[in-house]
């Protein structure tokens, strides 16, 4: 079994760059912001403010996420429901930041994460994968990727799901939101000290697979 961590702020590509991965691995890809957005949008459905900590806290009890995968594709199920594409609307991405902040919530999703991570071999992004949910894993890779870079990647990528934003207001907000992510007491997101930095600034989608897949093979010899 691999365990593969790569961590990195938002646009950083890291998502489809780790989706890529699996598929040539044929590992388990595990989106673990996609956990967080589902606890924001269950905080969201019921008005309450995200980042009030003993209040999201109470909710936590109201909330079963079951991670599926159908046809290889990651699903969440909050409370039997697939919710889909519903989480990635900017305004969750908000309360996701926000409820992540919270340590109850992070203890929360601790074992959903580090359950599929114990029956499978996996490729897990998210900001704390190499510092806390796989400490021990095979490779470790912080991405990123120049502020402008990134909300031009999540503008187009929101546009082509007919998400209606501006670019302007994309990187503010992805600038509030990674300072949110990178300050926060626990868990913050840095890279992990034994972590591989790599800057995809001036890298294609296929050129970043490439060069992940390569130190992959480096690190473990895995090639298929
Ligand atoms: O990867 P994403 O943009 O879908 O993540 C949404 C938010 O969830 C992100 O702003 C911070 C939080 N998150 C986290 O704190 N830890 C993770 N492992 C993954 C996401």
């Amino acid at each position: 079994m691999i365990k593969i961590a790569i961590d990195g702020p938002s646009g950083s590509g890291k998502s489809s760059v780790a989706k890529a991965v699996a598929a040539k691995l044929g590992i388990v890809y595990v989106d673990t912001g996609a956990l967080y957005r589902s606890v924001g949008y269950f905080v969201r459905t019921k008005d309450t403010d995200p980042h009030d900590a003993e209040k999201v806290e109470a909710l936590l009890p109201l909330i079963t996420l079951d991670v599926r995968y159908e046809n290889g594709v990651q699903c969440v199920y909050l409370n039997g429901e697939n919710l889909g594409d519903k989480i990635r609307q900017p305004e969750i991405s908000m309360y996701a930041s926000a409820v992540s902040a919270i340590p109850a919530v992070r203890e929360f999703l601790l074992e959903t994460q580090k359950s599929i991570a114990r029956k499978n071999s996996v490729i897990m992004d998210g900001r704390d994968i190499g510092t806390v949910i796989l400490p021990d894993a095979d490779v470790k890779i912080f991405m990123t990727a120049s502020n402008e870079a990134r909300a031009l990647r999540r503008y187009k990528e929101l546009s082509e799901k007919g998400v209606e934003v501006k670019y302007e207001d994309v990187l503010r907000e992805m600038i509030e939101r990674d300072e949110n992510d990178r300050s926060r007491a626990v868990a913050p997101a840095v890279p992990a000290k034994d972590a591989i930095m790599f800057d995809n600034s001036e890298y294609s989608l296929e050129d970043s697979i490439d060069y992940v897949i390569n130190i992959i093979k480096e690190k473990t010899g895995k090639t298929e």
